[in-house]
């Protein structure tokens, strides 16, 4: 079995010193960057758009994860890709056309998934396996870091694991992960965690991910 790859989330950093917090990230062996991207619509939060992606891609040669949480993603997805993301990754409800979106983000460059809300059920991501790269399940509803997870979300895992069988597509798990609740996902099979708080606001922050990875 391969390593699970753990990617935080720069929503749970400083924001005034985003330069030090990927610079930290490599050093604390984290394996991507996970950015979170709010327009104040799909999500009732609003955080950073393509400069900030523009401005960590001079900063650090990590993978960058770009999770657009925006209404009508198709209208910006190629200038992330451009902005340096490797991943981009969107809410299908949220697109007028979602296979067209993929589409786009491949053409562009970068690796392509889609992102289930916690009350999205996985077969909804069942049309979707052929064209991504990854797709992504939220343990929380997305707008804000610090949730705590919901525990239906675990057993999405190992169906999602179950429908990806046999093919390259990723796993990835956002929203609520904790030092505790990780080994349960890593057993499930998961491929990818993304972590906010469980690691910016931790006293290691270097421990943090070495345990989230353990
Ligand atoms: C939620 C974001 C998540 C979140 C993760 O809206 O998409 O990436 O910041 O943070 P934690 O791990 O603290 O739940
Ligand atoms: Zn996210």
């Amino acid at each position: 079995m391969t390593e699970i790859l753990i990617a935080p989330s720069i929503l749970s950093a400083d924001f005034a010193a985003m330069g030090e917090a990927v610079r930290n990230l490599e050093k604390w062996k984290a394996d991507w960057v996970h950015c979170d991207v709010m327009d104040g619509e799909f999500v009732p939060n609003i955080t950073f758009g393509m400069p900030m992606v523009e401005a960590l891609r001079r900063n650090t040669k990590m993978f960058l994860d770009v999770h657009l949480m925006i209404v009508k993603p198709e209208r910006y997805v190629e200038r992330f890709v451009k902005a340096g993301a490797d991943l981009v990754t969107f809410h299908p409800e949220a697109s007028e056309d979602p296979h067209g979106t993929i589409a786009k983000i491949k053409a562009a460059g970068a690796k392509a998934g889609i992102v289930l809300n916690p009350d999205i059920p996985c077969e909804v991501a069942k049309e979707f396996i052929g064209e991504v790269d990854l797709i992504m399940l939220m343990g929380v509803f997305p707008g804000f870091g610090g949730q705590k997870f919901i525990t239906e979300v675990m057993e999405k895992i190992s169906e999602l694991k179950e429908m990806t069988k046999g093919t390259s597509v990723l796993v990835e798990l956002d929203g609520g992960v904790t030092l505790d609740n990780a080994p349960e996902m890593k057993r499930r099979g998961l491929d990818v965690m993304v972590a906010g708080n469980a690691v910016f606001k931790a006293e290691d922050p270097a421990l943090a991910i070495a345990g989230l990875k353990a």
